[in-house]
């Protein structure tokens, strides 16, 4: 079957996220994460840093956050809008900042936005190692927004978490050689999980906990080592509450590798300890 890893690979690239305080959290992202403000337009106030971005937009808007994923050029963009179109899937254009002009904008199922385009070339950006490398989500509605990434998207599932009725709890999806682009809980309700950042070793880590530390911002969940992706992390919240991860040796997947499938248990979910399962 054809993915995107096989035809169009695509990284997660920036986010839009809404705040009812917008300067509070650019003031976080700037001193925590290395980001800075390259620019203020209709979508909001918009930061790059080596490898990741940000915008903060104003919780007053009508506008919904988003999730940015980027191809490498207008020919995968091309392949994907046709694959959408085939799928029925409701395709509009949007103007990014941090995108070439023509991104592609779409829902899932349950509403979330994604956007997916062509990155514009970065300036050359000092922080440290954080690249911008997935998303997580929980949903009310597991399978049908699986399917749909599968189907309509041409994401691959990477590794599926059960329950002991072989019910699915977690789907991780990936869109390129990294275990996981996307994932999803099953959860009872709709909300965003976290948004993780992937470090070079697991010396970034130490250095990022420390860093956390001297901010006086506790750690909430590890340090540890997931099972599915063998990736060390731990996370921590920004001061509107988005939870963050650190990550370091996360999996590489091939394309035609089948889907592993785990036990619903917290040493799934942390193989050092305690894990944070999500209900
Ligand atoms: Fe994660």
């Amino acid at each position: 079957m054809t993915t995107l890893q096989k035809t169009s690979p695509a990284r997660f690239h920036h986010i839009r996220v809404l705040s009812d305080q917008p300067e509070r959290l650019v003031a976080f992202y700037e001193r925590m994460l290395d980001l800075r403000v390259v620019g203020r337009d209709a979508s909001g106030i918009v930061m790059t840093g080596p490898a990741r971005g940000i915008i903060v937009g104003n919780a007053g808007s009508d506008d919904a956050p988003y999730y940015a994923y980027a191809v490498r050029d207008r020919a995968a963009l091309d392949r994907l809008a046709q694959r959408l179109g085939a799928h029925a899937v409701d395709v509009s254009t949007l103007d990014d900042p941090l995108f070439e002009a023509g991104a592609v904008r779409f829902a899932d199922p349950q509403g979330r936005r994604f956007v997916f385009g062509v990155a514009k070339a970065a300036p050359g950006l000092e922080g440290a190692p954080a690249r911008l490398q997935h998303t997580v989500f929980q949903s009310t509605d597991l399978e049908n927004v699986v399917r749909f990434f599968v189907d309509a998207v041409g994401f691959t599932l990477s590794d599926e978490v059960v329950d002991d009725d072989g019910r699915l709890m977690v789907a991780f999806l990936r869109s390129d050689d990294e275990h996981h682009t996307l994932a999803f809980f099953r959860g009872s309700r709709d909300e965003w999980d976290h948004h993780c950042y992937e470090t070079n070793e697991w010396n970034d880590i130490r250095d990022w906990g420390d860093r956390f530390a001297q901010a006086e911002i506790p750690i909430f969940f590890g340090p540890g080592r997931h099972g599915p992706g063998n990736n060390l992390f731990f996370m921590v919240t920004d001061p509107d509450g988005n939870r963050l991860e650190f990550s370091a040796e996360l999996e590489r997947v091939d394309a035609d590798k089948a889907p592993g499938v785990w036990p619903q248990s917290e040493r799934t979910l942390n193989s050092w300890g305690r894990a944070w399962i999500r209900t």
